[in-house]
């Protein structure tokens, strides 16, 4: 039965457990270039012991960012910064993973923790602000709200040129030493707009039955995995449910998930949908929401699955390992919070060597300088304290 340090092999990929930093958006590039400050914070967490590293969302197209301050590879140039990163993470042990993305009508935002000239934080800049631009879309339906600016229907001859963007995407990942590739088809950006009847209301092949609506999420993953290297995991994250009636329903995502397996999917990121504000049951604060729907893919479709979702507490990571409900967790806030997650929450689970997660000179300071005592200021190693009790 594995638990939440065994190795997980996906393809020619082992992770050394199954904890996974989750892509989070940082609002601190310039021009789509990753720098010191992502070198810094993503070897941080490799060295704090996750088995897979992910920058933020990475941009195949400018327009496909969140905000001009938002990270991107669609240019030759930005291959050297990625790599800085990827070449950090390896050399802490970690397995380092691009999610590749378009925000679709979700972009031309203000960052999350700024105001620009009156717009405040997470609004949108309209299409004549200097940092702003028109959105595409499946359909031109703006998101609402503080989202309303006309957005720009994508034409088919656009929809092939975005999937070449992500295969040249793919191809720069792959040189920049990127070891898995998850697609970002979920929160309410392009690929998940394109599965939602509340986004996509297209009369073309890409519109109307399921099999149209998953047409975007088909294409691009032949079109990826054309280029990226076999040996490699290929990923999705999916918006799964909109948690809508008129929204992604999650049978709907099941099915499809199945046709995606057949089209190259190793594993399946499932998450929520985010096509609306207006999401019928309350369930963000509930530990481990996206659960049950990740367990359903993983026993119907018979591939791995990760999900996210609070589940951040040490207890509840390492038994939903193994149950089996998933195959790998995914942190995001925990991983903000605390760079060094892996090793505590080794500690804090009785893993006999937690200090195996740290590079091999710290590991030596930790287990025999004085002793693997507590005022190290983890939690107090269980395993060794109850070894001490049965041997007195
Ligand atoms: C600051 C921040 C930025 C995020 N940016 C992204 C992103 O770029 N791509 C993505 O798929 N999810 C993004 N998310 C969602 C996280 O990856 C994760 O799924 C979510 O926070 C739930 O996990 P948690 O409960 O462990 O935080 C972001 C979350 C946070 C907190």
């Amino acid at each position: 039965m594995p638990d939440l340090f065994s190795p997980l092999t996906i393809k020619g990929v082992t992770l050394r457990n199954r904890i996974a930093m989750s892509p989070m958006t940082m609002y601190r590039s310039t021009d789509g270039k990753m720098d010191d400050f992502h070198v810094s914070y993503l070897g941080a967490r490799a060295a704090g012991g996750f088995g897979l590293v992910f920058p933020e969302q990475i941009a195949i197209t400018p327009d496909g960012r969140t905000s001009t301050s938002c990270a991107g590879i669609w240019d030759d140039s930005q291959i050297e910064g990625h790599r800085r990163v990827t070449d950090i993470i390896k050399s802490f042990g970690g397995v380092p993973a691009i999610q590749l993305g378009h925000t679709g009508r979700k972009g031309s935002e203000v960052p999350k923790y700024k105001t620009i000239d009156g717009f405040p934080g997470g609004s949108q800049l309209p299409p004549d602000h200097a940092q702003g631009w028109t959105c595409r879309a499946p359909s031109a339906i703006p998101y609402g709200g503080d989202h309303s600016f006309d957005v720009h229907e994508l034409t088919v001859e656009e929809i092939g040129d975005l999937m070449q963007s992500y295969a040249d995407a793919a191809r720069r990942a792959a040189e920049a030493g990127y070891q898995w590739l998850e697609m970002h088809y979920a929160h309410g950006y392009l690929g998940a707009s394109f599965f939602s009847p509340l986004a996509n209301q297209r009369t073309d092949q890409y519109g109307g039955s399921l099999e149209n609506r998953a047409r975007f999420h088909l294409e691009a993953l032949d079109a990826v995995r054309e280029v990226w290297p076999e040996e490699f995991p290929l990923t999705m994250r999916l918006g799964a449910d909109d948690l809508h009636p008129d929204g992604t329903q999650f049978d709907d995502s099941v099915t499809a998930i199945g046709w995606m397996a057949e089209h190259g999917l190793d594993l399946a990121d499932v998450s929520l949908g985010f096509n609306t504000d207006d999401m019928r049951e309350n369930i963000m604060a509930k530990p481990g929401f996206m659960l049950s729907r990740a367990t359903r893919v993983k026993r119907e479709i018979g591939i791995p699955v990760a999900t996210s979702w609070n589940l951040g507490v040490p207890a509840m990571a390492d038994s939903v390992i193994r149950d089996e409900l998933i195959d790998l967790v995914l942190l995001g806030r925990p991983a903000l919070a605390n760079p060094h997650w892996p090793v505590w929450a080794a500690r804090e689970l009785g893993h006999e060597t937690p200090f195996e997660l740290v590079c091999d000179d710290w590991r030596w300071w930790l287990e025999n300088f004085r002793g693997d005592d507590d005022s190290i200021g983890l939690p107090p190693a269980k395993v060794v304290a109850d070894r001490e009790e049965n041997a007195a």
